[in-house]
């Protein structure tokens, strides 16, 4: 089962937002921005720029036919700044012109008068500075201030994790096209066209309904286009419905690192405790969450760093506060783990340091306090079908743990330079929107008269092979060929309010509601076959690899057959069909739920050799054990898995945002801004399917896998240090990620 689009790909066939053609008269958009990090915009003049030859419009804050605000939870956002300016990168206005070039070079006419301030750039002085998106949020769970005094051990200490860049292959961008009644329709590279949709309604002062989003697929998404896809989408159908011509936006590259927000840069306290045996008994934690200039999805994000910060371990007294600090910089957004691995990096980093102290491997104490069936993680939801132990177990007996660690023993024993180091990195992550009323989705089956079928759901395909899983769905209700069905492209007008395609149930939510479609058209297709073979009781009608069995007995109807018939007969071979996962709650309040519909467990093994004399370092190995519940597809949850744990190395790695004092990126080119690449991979990389007896809730018991396995990559990080602290025994290194070379030889010569 290879991933649908693979052979469209290689040979450059698949069409993307820039690929499509585009009707004759297509004007081009180009955003100018900020150049500065925080100021009172004092006057634009546009008129210089709009006389030069080929431009056709440029429009700014005052142009905007609706409401200037773009904010999802929080309307705190421009779409353009109108009087002051927030980040490098906001955009001041959008110029139209006959082509990209021309509106670029128009755009360096447009004068910007701004009165600087003083940019904040650290999180925790916009804390200090009571510069908040919001009130701190607080989890808790039993009582951490009556329980110091019977800790043998306590550890506090910082630590710091950086942001990320996306890198989605496509870049942000939209297509917009004026239609009859005053509407627009917009192709756009969105993971969410429901949002995208609404956004530009309110900036246009439309109703939904005038406005049809349409999305192919993304050239990569990870989160980036969860809620940062609708300004450029609004900005294009704004300039074509005031010059009635369609506008293409597609943001530059530079462009794109610099305007768009990127994984929260976090800087966190920890305090735990252990007793004697090694168990963890309070957990204090306080996460500064750098969340740019504005909130964008930061509240659900730092909700879900709260969610995750005991990671895969029961610890029976928490309180971890969380703060989402505003800064100057681009507001930070989704990126995949939603803010889940910011918080298992610092319970992991205490672990480390606690291990440290005893003078033991992190391991055992990450195994002694794995999470148990029946345990209470902080918001209250109980570990169900909990596969902590058997992931962890099973990883270490697969791959011979004391085997790979005595060999790195030896290995260091007589090699001076270079350290191998190993690290295991337990999950626990779970799966629904947090943002409970998220959780649904819809679909749309048309069967045609020759047996074709055509599915529309809300996912987008963004390379993690969703629209596969659809269709396997499909295949196997009506138990035919794959190749009859056919994923239509994701529209608002097939499939109204939807969510984004994140939070990794994707497949989980929109293959469900494709099945329950499929089975509405599958119950009618039976009574339609009783009828047309005169038999009496259609309960015992089946499809088999489209032949009609009755009483487990084939008859002579086939597929193609039965659906000429029920069309004949008048019956619908069309459904649509709702989905929403039952059970599932959350009381922000008392912050207090079942907010997960499941969570998915895995153990990973990460082995790293050290280069201490020039600071580099290699991945060798990566040896997973991941419960991937009834994998629908294998070939897509493997390459999920490696690619996820690839873009978590690279965060906890290579990849180095950089900002200078004046809120400027320096890392704004591929240059400067590393990224892993093939030689990076590792050489050895092995993931294995947990044997899971249990049912999951998601479709044909399948489990969520775009996300969960990012986490792995924390493991890299705590390999590389073991690695270290072979070479300097006696040196307590600070935990300050990514773990650059740069930042590996200073911590080691320092
Ligand atoms: N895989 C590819 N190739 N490209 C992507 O953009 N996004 C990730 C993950 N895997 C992504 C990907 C993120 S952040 C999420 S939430 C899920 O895919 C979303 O898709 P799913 O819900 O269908 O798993
Ligand atoms: N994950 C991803 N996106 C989201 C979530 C979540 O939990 N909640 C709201 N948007
Ligand atoms: Mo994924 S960060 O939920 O788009």
């Amino acid at each position: 089962m290879k991933n649908y689009d693979l052979v469209r790909h290689v040979k450059g066939e698949s069409k993307f937002v820039d690929d499509i053609l585009t009707p004759e008269g297509c004007l081009h958009a180009y955003v100018l921005y900020s150049q500065i990090a925080h100021g009172d915009i004092k006057s634009v003049n546009i008129d210089d720029a709009l006389q030069m030859e080929g431009v056709e419009g440029i429009f700014t804050a005052k142009d905007i036919p609706g409401e200037n605000q773009i904010g999802g939870i929080i309307q705190d956002e421009e779409l353009l700044a109108s009087c002051k300016v927030d980040f490098i990168g906001q955009p001041i206005a959008i110029v139209v012109a006959k082509t990209v070039a021309l509106a670029k070079e128009a755009s360096k006419k447009i004068i910007v008068d701004i009165e600087e301030l003083t940019p904040v750039i650290d999180p925790r002085v916009a804390f200090e500075k009571g510069e908040l998106i919001m009130s701190p949020r607080v989890f808790s769970l039993g009582d951490v201030e009556a329980n110091w005094n019977k800790c043998a051990l306590i550890v506090e200490g910082t630590v710091e994790s950086g942001g990320q860049e996306h890198l989605y292959l496509e870049t942000q961008g939209a297509f917009a096209c004026p239609v009859e009644g005053g509407g627009v329709k917009i192709v756009s590279s969105t993971q969410s066209p429901t949002t995208v949709q609404k956004t530009a309604a309110k900036v246009l002062g439309l109703k939904m309904h005038l406005i049809e989003v349409d999305v192919l697929r993304l050239g990569g998404g990870f989160g980036g286009k969860e809620d940062q896809a609708s300004q450029w989408a609004a900005m294009a159908a704004m300039a074509a419905l005031k010059l009635n011509k369609p506008v293409k936006l597609i943001l530059p590259r530079q462009d794109d690192l610099r305007m768009t927000g990127k994984r929260h840069p976090y800087s966190s306290d920890y305090k735990m405790g252990l007793n004697k045996e090694g168990k963890i008994v309070n957990y204090e934690v306080t996460f500064y969450q750098n969340a740019g200039a504005s909130a964008d999805l930061s509240p659900a994000i730092l909700d879900r760093t709260l969610f995750h910060c005991t990671n895969s371990y029961f610890v029976p007294n928490v309180k971890a506060t969380a703060c989402s600090c505003k800064t100057n910089l681009p507001p930070n957004t989704a990126f995949r783990g939603f803010g889940g691995p910011q918080g298992m990096f610092v319970i992991e980093a205490a672990i480390y340091k606690a291990a440290e102290k005893l003078g033991i491997d992190p391991c055992f104490i990450q195994e002694k306090n794995l999470l148990a069936e029946g345990d209470e993680f902080s918001y209250g939801q109980k570990a169900e079908q909990c596969m902590a132990t058997a992931s962890w177990e099973s990883a270490i007996s697969k791959f011979n743990l004391p085997h790979l660690k005595k060999e790195i023993d030896e290995f260091n024993a007589a090699s001076k330079i270079v350290k191998k180091g190993i690290a295991l990195m337990p999950i626990c992550f779970g799966i629904s929107f947090t943002t409970t009323f998220l959780n649904q989705a819809s679909a749309l089956v048309h069967v045609y008269s020759d047996g074709s079928v055509g599915v529309s759901t809300g996912a987008i395909e963004m390379g993690q092979g969703v629209n596969m899983k659809i269709r396997q769905v499909v295949a196997s209700v009506f138990s035919i060929k794959i190749d009859r069905i056919k994923n239509e492209t994701t529209n608002t007008t097939r499939n109204a309010n939807t969510s984004a395609t994140a939070a990794s149930s994707g497949a989980d939510l929109n293959g469900k509601a494709a099945q329950l479609a499929c089975n509405n058209i599958l119950n009618r297709l039976k009574d339609a076959a009783a009828k047309y073979l005169s038999l009496e009781n259609s309960d015992l009608i089946e499809i088999k690899d489209e032949v009609i069995y009755y009483e487990n007995k084939p008859t002579r109807l086939l597929w193609n057959e039965l659906i000429s018939s029920a069309y004949m007969q008048r019956v619908s071979l069309s459904s649509h069909a709702y989905y929403a996962p039952p059970g599932i709650y959350f009381d922000k309040d008392k912050a207090k739920g079942k907010p997960f519909a499941y969570h998915v467990y895995g153990t990973a093994i990460i082995q790293v050799a050290v280069d201490c004399l020039k600071g580099v370092y290699e991945i060798e190995s990566v040896k997973i054990v991941h419960d991937f519940g009834k994998s629908i597809n294998k070939a897509i949850d493997r390459s999920q898995t490696e690619g996820a744990v690839m873009q978590g190395i690279g965060w906890m790695t290579m990849e180095e945002l950089k900002y200078n004092e004046n809120g400027r990126l320096l890392t704004d080119a591929l240059s400067t801004y590393k990224v892993p690449d093939i030689y990076f991979a590792p050489k050895e990389f092995e993931v294995e399917f947990l044997d899971n007896p249990n049912d999951s809730l998601a479709v044909f018991n399948s489990k969520a896998i775009g996300e969960p396995p990012f986490m792995y990559g924390i493991g890299a990080y705590f390999a590389i240090m073991n690695a270290m602290k072979s070479y300097k025994p006696e040196k307590n290194f600070e935990i300050i990620s990514p773990m650059t070379p740069e930042r590996l030889l200073l911590s080691l010569y320092n």
